[in-house]
């Protein structure tokens, strides 16, 4: 029997409550646990006490480094904060850029705080919880393609008792407010703002029409009575974070799909069918009751219909009329971000993090190179995924998924993506969330944002998550970034060294594994690290989702946050401060650098206004000099 959740939670919390599993266990034999593992974790934080010796002489270039750091950071880190405001350092200023609800179109009414905007003009307005967003420079014009992950039903249907949809027209006004914005951005003497009416300008929401190619499209299990080709789809859900070609383009990367979904009648699904719910996540009842006003997302009719979600999306930002494509090749699960980097040999090679407790990070490597200038239609639909398995020894390897490995169908693989890691026997992760690519150097970095799981579940596939590895700590709560290092400087090659940046942690609170690896300071405490990414400087942005109650274990963390991280020495300063209640998520810079562009999701308070509803926006940071801010 699956409980009705309460309209307003995070996917996660919404997943936990549809699929409980036995409480977690006793927090003293945590710690205890813990302790007796010091001398392991010591090892593998390469700028823990104790292990730069080790670290130096295992790993390349940076962390040797590690001996006499030096501060390369442009600011005066600033403290931790917990009032319903947004700040950056002294000789910064932030200034919002758009807010959920602004008009993207002349004529379209401005954000009304009684009504949360009409259904009219939803889809004609910038969407909800802004996540993953790129910049792309067409002929002069600066476009954002920016990621609307979910909804704040509450905020946004405020005629409702606790945002509960009531009729047809309030679940598309929320299938509106979700999926993607693409929309001219200009600087002018007040700042940046949105260009009304640009012809760049469009909204590809929960209904927009979308191809779907590569080896899973026109599968059986892809197909509905309204696609009966399995080749076309309507909408995007739960974009989370993106990435960006070399090519240009734009890809968008689905999430929890799994939320949208119910059956209003009791149904008995095939076994694939029955079994690929089980393992994503699927309830009778979906987080915001689309199925009852909309028989796409009732499963009891269209049981399909899920398959066709949980891909990554390419969008050609320049070109609004074209049709965003579903590149099955990248595998279907709850993807966090795309980071798309090149091969020596030109082979486009894409990290995936798939973002729940005990699941996997991928890699897609392409059959073909890219080459500039060159067809690149194919590239994300032609090549091989692969899951990360990481060896205590910090050494891992990347499993390629195919017939031969996993005994599934070449389609099966992707559709069911988990399963197939499943059976060849990946190593389950905190929860990946973004994967950052270094610039300067041929290593890569994936958040595990926490995981109070770890060691104490298993994950819904049934693989054990043992304490160990780059997920050390039990029932982990603040969570690590593990980096990894390409054997012969190839993001293609099949094996790995691989490190933790940092663990964090509170050394405020804890003498033990959960005190943090020795890059965690007073001056720095967070927890939760999302969001990453490498600016041309060479620093590593990392952008926090995790608890700010600031109490306890979390004392002195105090709201969301962004930190800057300098790659050669694990040093790590905060650089800004989200409202109480907001995460911070989604990072990208203006062409000239001299601006760059920060998502608040889901703010407490009335923020960034007075009064009034509380708006996701993204926030326009430039120094007073107007120098390069990466
Ligand atoms: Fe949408 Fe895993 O964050
Ligand atoms: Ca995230
Ligand atoms: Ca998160």
């Amino acid at each position: 029997m699956t409980k009705i959740p309460p309209i307003k939670m995070p996917a996660d919390a919404w997943d936990e409550l549809n699929f409980p599993r036995p409480e977690e266990n006793d927090f003293d034999r945590v710690v205890e646990r813990a302790i007796s593992r010091r001398g392991f974790l010591g090892g593998v934080v390469a700028f823990g006490s104790g292990a730069v010796a080790m670290s130096a002489g295992l790993l390349p270039g940076g962390a040797a480094e590690a001996a006499a750091p030096q501060s390369r950071f442009p600011f005066t880190p600033i403290a931790a904060q917990t009032d319903y405001a947004f700040h950056v350092p002294e000789g910064y200023k932030a200034r919002v850029l758009v807010s959920w609800g602004d008009p993207l179109y002349d004529g379209v009414a401005e954000f009304n705080h009684e009504t949360g905007g009409s259904v009219e003009e939803s889809d004609k307005v910038f969407g909800e919880n802004t996540d993953g967003m790129e910049t792309f420079e067409i002929g002069g014009h600066q476009i954002l393609a920016v990621n609307n992950e979910y909804v704040n039903s509450d905020i946004n249907l405020p005629h409702t008792e606790d945002g509960v949809p009531q009729s047809a027209a309030d679940v598309l006004k929320l299938q509106n407010l979700q999926g993607v914005t693409v929309v001219e951005i200009a600087e002018g003497a007040d700042g940046w703002s949105v260009v009304r009416s640009s012809p760049f300008n469009r909204r590809l929401h929960h209904n927009a029409p979308m191809a779907i190619s590569g080896p899973a499209a026109g599968h059986p299990l892809l197909k509905t009575e309204a696609d009966p080709d399995g080749r076309a789809v309507l909408g995007t859900l739960g974009n989370c974070g993106a990435g960006k070609t070399p090519w240009g383009t734009y890809l968008t990367c689905e999430e929890n799909f799994n939320g949208y979904f119910g059956a209003t009648e009791e149904t008995s699904y095939s076994d694939d069918v029955a079994a690929g719910y089980e393992r994503y996540g699927m309830a009778a009842e979906s987080q915001y009751g689309y199925e009852k006003f909309d028989p796409r997302f009732d499963t009891s009719k269209n049981p399909n219909e899920p398959h066709r979600f949980g891909w990554v999306v390419e969008i050609d930002p320049t070109d609004p009329d074209s049709t965003p494509v579903k590149r099955t090749g990248l595998g279907r699960f709850k993807h966090e971000n795309a980071e798309v980097t090149l091969a020596p040999d030109g082979r486009v090679v894409v990290y995936l993090g798939d973002d729940e407790r005990g699941e996997f990070l991928y890699r897609f490597v392409s059959t073909h190179p890219y080459v500039a200038g060159g067809d690149t239609d194919g590239l994300l639909d032609d090549g091989t995924l692969y899951v990360a398995k990481f060896n205590d020894d910090q050494t891992g390897e990347w499993l390629a998924l195919t017939p031969e490995t996993t005994g599934m169908e070449p389609a099966d693989i992707l559709i069911f993506a988990r399963m197939a890691g499943s059976k060849v026997g990946a190593t389950t992760m905190d929860r990946p969330e973004w994967v950052a690519v270094n610039p300067y150097a041929v290593e890569a970095y994936c958040c595990l944002t926490n995981n109070k799981n770890r060691g104490v579940k298993a994950n819904a596939g049934g693989d054990a998550t043992p304490v160990g590895g780059p997920n050390p700590r039990e029932a982990n709560n603040y969570g690590q970034i593990v980096r990894w290092y390409p054997d012969g400087d190839d993001h293609a090659a099949d094996t790995f060294r691989w490190d933790l940046f940092v663990m964090a942690g509170n050394p405020e609170v804890h003498s033990d594994a959960y005190a943090g690896s020795s890059n965690i300071n007073s001056g720095n405490l967070f927890n939760s690290p999302d969001g990453m990414a490498f600016d041309t400087s060479g620093l590593v942005w990392i952008q926090t989702d995790g608890e700010d109650s600031n109490e306890g274990d979390f004392a002195g963390m105090g709201n969301n946050q962004q930190l800057a991280g300098d790659p050669a020495t694990g040093e790590i300063v905060r650089f800004l401060t989200g409202p109480r209640g907001g995460e911070i998520t989604g990072l990208c810079w203006s062409a000239d650098r001299r601006t760059m562009f920060v998502g608040v999701q889901h703010p407490g308070g009335s923020w960034p206004a007075e009064e009034g509803l509380p708006r996701s926006s993204i926030m326009a940071i430039k120094r007073d000099d107007n120098g390069l801010v990466g």
